[in-house]
C-alpha cells in the first residue's frame, strides 16, 4: 500500500504539489495524470525518495518515505521521467551495476537480466553505449533497471513517451502482466492508455486533486456518457433531425473520411426519439449501419477537469 498524505513541495515560491493524498493497493494499476507542469513528476519523485516533501509524506507499506529512504528503494522500481544514464555506459554495463548496488547474487543475476533483455527486445544494443541509442531503446533500457529486481512497487513516469505505437503496445502489455500482486503507479498524458492499462486514474491540476476513480467513472462522468450513437453510410445534414423532441445535441464525427457517427445526447434515450430519428434517417436515404449506447469520452472529462474553473469554485 502506498499512503500519499498531504503531500506538498514547492520549488522557492513554485508550489508543485499542494496538499496532494490518495492511496494505492497491490494489484493496482494507477494512472497517474494531469496536463504538463501539473506536479506529476514532482509527485513521482517524493514517492520514489529521490525529493524531500515540504509538508505532508508518503508511506509505502510500513515505511516512511523520508525515514526509511533504503528499504523503500529495495521495495521499488522507479522510471524517471526521460529515464536518463550515464551516456557513455551500455545497457549491460547499467544493468550489471544496478545489480551490484542492488547486492543480488550473481547467478540471480544473469536469469533475471537475461529474462529482461528478451523480455524488453534489447539484445541488439546490449554492448551499444547509450548515447547512441535511440529514445525507443533508452527507455526500455530505464524498464530494465526499473525492473531487474522484481519490485513490489513499481513508479513509471510517462514510460511509453518516445515509443513507436508498437513499442508502446509492447510496453503497455508488460505493465499489464506484471500488476497482479504490484503497486503500479504510471504517470501518462495518453487517455488510451489509461482505457488500456490502468484500474483506477488520479487526475491532478497545479499540483492538487481534481480526480480519484475508474477509467469507467471518469467516462461516465463525460456529457456523451449513455447517448445513443449512431454509425451511418454517409453524411447526413444536422437539420435532417430540427424539431425531434427529445434530441437534444447532435454531433457528426468524419472517421478515416467515410463513417460518420451521430451523437444523441442521453436527455434523447428512449423508443420514441430513437424511432423518429430512423425514420428521418429512413426518409434521406441514409441508412444506420450500427448503434450502440456510449460510455462517454475521457479525452471530454479530461478537458473539463483540467482547463476549466479552479477546483474549488467548481
Ligand atoms: N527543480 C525544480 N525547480 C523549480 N521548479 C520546478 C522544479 N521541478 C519542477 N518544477 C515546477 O513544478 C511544477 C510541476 O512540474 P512537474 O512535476 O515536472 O510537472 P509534470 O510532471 O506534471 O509535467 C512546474 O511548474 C515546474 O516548472
Ligand atoms: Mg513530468
Amino acid at each position: 500500500m502506498i499512503e500519499v498524505d498531504h503531500l506538498s513541495r514547492h520549488f522557492g515560491p513554485v508550489t508543485a504539489v499542494d496538499d496532494l493524498s490518495f492511496s494505492v493497493g497491490a494489484g493496482e494499476i494507477l494512472g497517474f495524470l494531469g496536463p504538463n507542469g501539473a506536479g506529476k513528476t514532482t509527485t513521482m519523485k517524493v514517492i520514489a525518495g529521490f525529493l524531500a516533501p515540504s509538508a505532508g509524506g508518503v508511506r509505502i507499506g510500513n515505511h516512511d518515505v523520508s525515514r526509511s529512504p533504503l528499504a523503500v528503494k529495495r521495495l521499488l522500481g522507479y522510471l524517471p521521467e526521460g529515464a536518463p544514464a550515464w551516456p557513455d555506459m551500455t545497457p549491460f554495463g547499467l544493468l550489471r551495476f544496478a545489480a551490484r548496488v542492488r547486492g543480488m547474487p550473481a547467478s540471480v543475476r544473469d536469469a533475471r537480466m537475461q529474462q529482461l533483455v528478451t523480455q524488453l527486445a534489447l539484445e541488439e544494443v546490449l554492448l551499444r553505449p547509450m548515447e547512441s541509442l535511440s529514445k525507443g531503446f533508452r527507455r526500455r533500457v530505464g524498464l530494465a533497471l526499473a525492473l531487474l529486481h522484481d519490485p513490489a512497487v513499481l513508479i513509471l513516469d510517462e514510460p511509453t513517451d518516445g515509443l513507436d505505437p508498437n513499442q508502446k503496445q509492447q510496453v503497455r502489455d508488460l505493465i499489464t502482466s506484471l500488476s497482479r500482486d504490484k503497486i503500479v503507479i504510471v504517470s501518462t498524458h495518453i487517455l488510451e492508455e489509461v482505457e488500456a492499462v490502468c484500474t483506477r486514474a488520479v487526475i491532478i491540476r497545479r499540483g492538487r486533486l481534481v480526480a480519484d476513480a475508474t477509467p469507467d467513472a471518469l467516462a461516465a462522468r463525460s456529457r456523451w456518457h449513455g447517448a445513443i450513437a449512431l454509425r451511418l453510410d454517409r453524411p447526413v445534414r444536422a437539420d435532417v433531425f430540427t424539431g425531434i423532441d427529445g434530441v437534444a445535441d447532435l454531433r457528426s464525427e468524419d472517421r478515416n473520411g467515410q463513417d460518420w457517427t451521430l451523437f444523441v445526447t442521453r436527455d434523447a434515450v428512449g423508443g420514441p426519439v430513437i424511432d423518429r430519428v430512423r425514420e428521418r434517417l429512413d426518409a434521406s436515404g441514409a441508412p444506420i449501419r450500427e448503434f450502440w449506447l456510449h460510455r462517454g469520452r475521457l479525452d471530454e472529462v479530461f478537458r473539463e477537469l483540467t482547463l476549466g474553473p479552479p477546483a474549488e469554485n467548481a
